[in-house]
């Protein structure tokens, strides 16, 4: 009982459901060492007071066989505690392996200077956030040294190596914040050290919802050159003239451009528009149809957000914007073009 008094100072808050399948038997052997130590240690100081040697003239008895009853007693008591470790400890052990089904999926990616999650709506934190009573399923991987993620208070801990995909899973009982943190050293500079934020469930959702929303704290330009990155746009347009797959988008808003069929148009929201939803009504000359159209996949806002940022990749964005006074937020976008 002192062990377990004890031990509630120096284990963290148990705050995930799987954690009684760690504390339990963890305690149980954390007691059953307690006590052999005490009772070996009480024996040898019991035999040294008893046996010791009283006066000059005394000997010893030649020590004999030990009585088999000894032997037998000390292979049971430790296999039986090797049996009580298998059997409290393996249910927990399944139950930490097999994440449960529909569990909520968040990315997990170590690196030397910090971790990145990656929610479904494809947002990316560098906290992780989870909502009590939800399990969450967590899929990691490294992309340089070997790492570790390790929330003690969930009793979490999984390594993670470069090249491999590491699982977890772990369910909140505690709404509160808790220390994220990598205990496996990865080398010179490496302190991967966060939190766990776990809410409500309400409030989570409230926080995906704020957090989601690319358009809440970025200017809609901004939100373009978000959705730039993320919508995959980046692997066939550049930003700086390069060719690659698409043409760039620098100098594209407001400048006319042949079609393959001929005909010339110039980009202006309106054909932006069409551009990204159906590429391939006009297809620019000198280049293949092989832009996927986005239809269904981008709305009215990301495009209106897109054609924002395409503006200050543009010396005739300005112009154009005049010439366009439906579009709205070009203000910032305006002023990003003429501080360039
Ligand atoms: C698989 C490669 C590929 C991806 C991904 C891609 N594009 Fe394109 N895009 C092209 C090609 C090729 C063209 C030129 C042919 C055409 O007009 O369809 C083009 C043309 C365009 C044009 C017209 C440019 C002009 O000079 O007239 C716009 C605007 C555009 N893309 C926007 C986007 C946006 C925004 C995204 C991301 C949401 C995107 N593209 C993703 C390949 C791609």
């Amino acid at each position: 009982m002192i062990g377990l008094a004890f031990m509630a100072t120096w284990l963290p808050a148990a705050a995930s459901r799987q954690a009684e399948g760690v504390d339990g038997p963890f305690q149980g052997l954390y007691v059953a060492a307690a006590f052999a130590v005490a009772f070996a240690a009480g024996l040898a100081l019991a035999y040294v007071m008893l046996f010791r040697r009283r006066d000059e003239s005394a000997r010893g008895a030649p020590a004999g066989r030990p009585h088999p009853l000894y032997l037998g007693l000390w292979t049971l008591l430790a296999a039986g505690l090797a049996v009580y470790a298998l059997v409290a400890g393996f249910p927990g052990f399944l139950d930490q392996t097999v994440p449960p089904y529909g569990a909520y999926p968040v990315g997990v990616t170590a690196r030397n200077d910090g971790f990145d999650f990656t929610y479904p709506g494809g947002h990316v934190a560098d906290t992780l956030h989870v909502a009590v009573g939800k399990p969450v399923q967590l899929t990691m991987t490294s992309e340089d040294v070997i790492h570790g993620l390790s929330v003690p208070a969930m009793r979490v801990h999984q390594a993670i190596l470069p090249g491999r995909q590491a699982t977890a899973w772990f369910e909140a009982t505690l709404a509160d914040t808790f220390d994220l943190r990598s205990n496996i050293h990865g080398g010179e500079g490496a302190a991967l050290r966060t939190a766990l934020v776990s809410h409500q469930p309400a409030d989570f959702d409230e926080w995906l919802r704020r957090v989601s929303d690319i358009f809440t704290g970025r200017t809609l330009a901004e939100a373009g050159e978000l959705l730039y990155n993320r919508e995959g746009c980046k692997a066939c347009h550049t930003t700086d003239g390069t060719r690659l797959v698409g043409p760039s988008f620098k100098d594209v808003y407001g400048f006319e451009f042949p079609t393959r069929d001929g005909k010339t148009v110039l980009v202006d929201d309106a054909y932006i528009k069409e551009s990204i939803l159906t590429p391939n009504v006009s297809v620019v000359a000198g280049y293949e149809p092989v832009m996927t159209p986005y239809e269904g996949k981008l709305g009215d806002k990301e495009i209106e957000a897109i054609t924002a940022w395409l503006k200050t990749l543009s010396s005739k964005g300005g112009a154009a914007e005049e010439a366009e006074p439906e579009a709205e937020g070009d203000p910032a976008a305006g002023d990003g073009q003429e501080d360039k």
